[in-house]
């Protein structure tokens, strides 16, 4: 392929609402999210609203037409995930824009010549989850045996099965409390799925591995 088209690629993809998402409008509509998200989805108080930015497109399109459907039950959510204020297309652009922001896990090193601004916009983009206590070889030895299919073996979610590591620990296990409960389905198998077997302890054991992996 010529390699000029080659890089305007992007901008006929972009430029093409039949294409791909459009990421101006994702963007648009996050700004109603981000009075509990955040404005680059980094969630917040601890966990009661969760991180979106960087999560996998495919699931959150999934979790917003499960919680319009009230599949999955969110109700500070309702309001915003009825079919008039949520088409389908909406959830693509929002989901795409969320998707695409990436938040790191590292403090930036500053140049000489950044100025305030630049550095607090640097910083206010880092996301570091902080350590929780558990049996690490515990945690590591569950996870790469039994979430590692799907959650893949980083943590970072593959297809539309979400990313965790990253996540608020006090929200993943909310969640996981949830799942056992059979409040929101898992993997299928029964309520609960995989996550039956496990003894609390071990819950606890893979949420603290996960917060030592962040890459
Ligand atoms: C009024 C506050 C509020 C607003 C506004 C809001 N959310 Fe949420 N959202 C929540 C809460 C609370 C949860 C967690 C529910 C739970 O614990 O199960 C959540 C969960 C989610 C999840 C699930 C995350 C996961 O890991 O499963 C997604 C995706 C999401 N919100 C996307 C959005 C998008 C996109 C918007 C804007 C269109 C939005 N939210 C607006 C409060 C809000
Ligand atoms: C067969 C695939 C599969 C396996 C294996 C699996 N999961 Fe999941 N997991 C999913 C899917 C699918 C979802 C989203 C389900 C939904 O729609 O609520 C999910 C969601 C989650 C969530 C909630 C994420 C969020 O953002 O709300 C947690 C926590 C979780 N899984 C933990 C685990 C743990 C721990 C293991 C291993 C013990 C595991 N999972 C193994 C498929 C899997």
């Amino acid at each position: 392929m010529n390699w000029r088209l080659f890089l305007m690629l992007p901008i006929l993809f972009l430029a093409n609402p039949g294409l791909a998402q459009n990421l101006e409008k994702g963007k648009e509509i996050n700004s109603v999210c981000a009075g509990c998200h955040g404005e680059l989805g980094q969630g917040g108080s601890r966990g009661e609203y969760p991180r979106i930015g960087g999560q996998r497109a495919a699931y959150i399109v999934d979790q917003l037409k499960s919680f319009r459907a009230r599949k999955r039950i969110n109700i500070p959510m309702y309001p915003y995930t009825q079919e008039r204020e949520l088409p389908d297309e909406d959830i693509k652009d929002v989901a795409a824009y969320l998707g695409s922001i990436e938040l790191p896990t590292k403090w930036p090193v500053f140049k000489e010549s950044d100025d305030a601004l630049t550095r607090l916009t640097l910083t206010e983009r880092v996301m570091i989850i902080p350590r929780v206590t558990g049996n690490l070889a515990n945690g590591e030895a569950i996870y790469q045996k039994q979430c590692v299919t799907c959650h893949s073996k980083n943590g970072m979610g593959r297809g539309m099965f979400p990313m965790l590591v990253g996540q608020y620990t006090s929200y993943l296990m909310r969640q996981m409390e949830k799942y056992l409960k059979g409040e929101r389905p898992h993997d299928d198998v029964e309520v609960g799925g995989v996550l039956n077997a496990l003894k609390a302890e071990d819950l606890q054991d893979i949420l603290a591995y996960l917060t030592s992996i962040q890459e």
